[in-house]
Formats: C-alpha cells, structure tokens, sequence
C-alpha cells in the first residue's frame, strides 16, 4: 500500500485541514486535562534534520511520548546521509524500520524523492519551498483566537519564502483572501501564485497590504541558508518591518503572526511581538498540538 505523505499543505483537503484543526483543539484540552492518550505506543518517529530546530525538534518528540510512541533524532553528522549516502536508499532502509519519518531539508525535491522511496508517511518539517507542519499551527491558532478563517483577509509582509508559500497553500484550502506585500526580487514563486488564483494580491506597498487586514504574518527576511544574504536583505527589505504604525492599519483586532525564531527590530518591532496578547506563544505551543493531530491522521 503506498503511504500517505504530508509534503505541503495540498496533501490534505480542505474537510481534512479543517477537521484536523478541530481535532488539534480537543488533543490540546485532553492534554492541559492531564489525560493520558497513546494511540501510537511503540510507534516510532524517525527526524531527520538538516537544518537547525527549537520548536519542530520539540514538538515532534514530545507529540510522540505523549501518544505513548517514541522518535530517534537523525542529524547529518551522526548519519551516513550526512556523508553521502543516496536519498532513496537511505529512505528504503529507513522506512523498513520506523513507523514514520518527518524530515527538515533544503531542497523541496530532496523530501519528494524520499517520500517516493519510503515505505511510510514521510511529513515535511521545512523545506527551502514550503513549512506546511507551521500552517496547521498557526491556522490552529486563529481558529482558536477568532473562529472560522473562511473569507478573512490575511496580510503577508517580508519575504516570498517557504512559510508564504504554505500561506498561499491555506489560502486555498481554507478560503481566505491573502495579499503578500514583498520587494521586488523577493516574490513568492509564480507558479504557487498562479494556482491560488484570484484569492491571492502580491503587491509591493506593506501599507496598502495591511489595510483592514485579520491577521498578519511575516518572517525572518533571511532564512536558513541564506545567512550570507543577510546584509542585502536588511537592505532590500527596508520599509517591511511590522510594528505598530503598520498594525494601526490593520483591522482594530488583527492578530500578529510569526512562526518564530524572531528578529526583533527587522521584520518585527518589539512592541508589536511582545505586547500582552501576542499570540505567538500559543502559535509555538499548538506545533505541537497540530501535530499529534496530523500523526493521528497519518498512522491510526
Ligand atoms: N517555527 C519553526 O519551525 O521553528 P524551529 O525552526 O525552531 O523548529
Ligand atoms: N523561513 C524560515 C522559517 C524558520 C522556521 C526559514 O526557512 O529559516
């Protein structure tokens, strides 16, 4: 039987995405109650890492003891990957072994061939394309804030990077209006922006995007990998710091997003990421609770 993978958001129907956010709800309840649920015990989460992780690394291996199963923790220095050895044949071996493997990496086409070569759900934790595991939070997170997003507007502001990607994604699957507000050269990838059709505005005014926005979303303007561009991207993204003046423009309850790590004082001020009911701590948390969520889905 061929696997079910979580590659990007797509893998999902929009029934699936919305009642996965329901049932990641009810898995944060039972277990803020204490109750002890193991649907996966002596399941096993293979995590394969080639980029650093706080949130991701934690969430994972903590949604697995809690379900009762367990994860192995795979950097490239300890694996024979990190010296080499062949995708698919790391994957044939891998997937004979453990129950599930989730996977951070570079390239997108990396975790595709992989996922072609396992014998179980491969989930993708952040490629250079898409970060869909920091979706399901944070779309987890506004349902909880504000209810049902359909027909909400949704303002991303910074780089067209992996997470924009998986906004446009949601966009789709959810039923949101989204602008994206980025500097010339830093668009989100055409082709992504074509398929989501007329839901999705990129434009260049952060201003303009905000506008009686429901929530706004941004990143880090130089992801991993891309640390030498630093300086450039400080440069050319000059103007799309979200702070207060740019909030003001925004609906009077916008929410403010940020899958975090954040650098405050570049594409956030701190008076906008700390004020008292920032809702990026619970955005954080509900990695976890989106994920035990999408494990139930993919194993049980
Ligand atoms: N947001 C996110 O994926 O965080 P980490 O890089 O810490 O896993
Ligand atoms: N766009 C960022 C997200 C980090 C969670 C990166 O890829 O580094």
């Amino acid at each position: 039987m061929t696997p079910r993978h979580f590659l990007t958001l797509k893998d999902l129907s929009s029934a699936e995405f919305k009642q996965l956010l329901h049932r990641a709800i009810e898995l944060k309840k039972m277990q803020h109650d204490h109750l002890i649920f193991e649907p996966l015990k002596n399941r096993v989460l293979g995590m394969i890492f080639d980029k650093s992780s706080t949130r991701t690394r934690i969430s994972f291996e903590t949604g697995m003891a809690q379900f009762g199963g367990s994860s192995i923790f795979l950097s490239p220095r300890d694996t024979q990957l990190g010296r080499g050895e062949p995708v698919a044949d790391s994957a044939r071996v891998i997937s004979r072994m453990v129950d599930c493997i989730m996977i951070r990496t570079h390239s997108h086409d990396n975790i595709i061939e992989f996922a072609e070569n396992s014998k179980v759900p491969v989930i993708n934790a952040l490629t250079d394309d898409f970060h869909p595991c920091q979706l399901l939070a944070d779309m987890q997170t506004f349902l909880e804030h504000r209810g049902d997003i359909q027909g909400k507007q949704v303002a991303w502001i910074g780089d067209g990077n992996n997470m924009c990607h998986s906004y446009i994604n949601a966009a789709v699957l959810l039923d949101f209006k989204l602008t994206v507000a980025c500097p010339e050269g830093y668009e989100p990838d055409e082709e992504i922006v074509k398929q989501a059709g007329s839901r999705i505005t990129v434009l260049r005014d952060a201003k303009e995007a905000v506008k009686n926005a429901d929530l706004v979303a941004t990143d880090v303007w130089a992801s991993m990998g891309q640390e030498e561009e630093q300086k450039k991207r400080e440069k050319a993204f000059e103007g799309y710091q979200v702070n207060e003046e740019l909030m003001a423009l925004a609906a009077s309850d916008a929410l403010f997003m940020h899958c975090l790590p954040a650098h405050r004082g570049e594409e956030v001020s701190a008076a906008v990421i700390d004020r008292p009911d920032s809702v990026v701590w619970d955005e954080a948390e509900n990695r976890l609770h989106a994920q035990k969520a999408l494990l139930e889905l993919l194993l049980s």
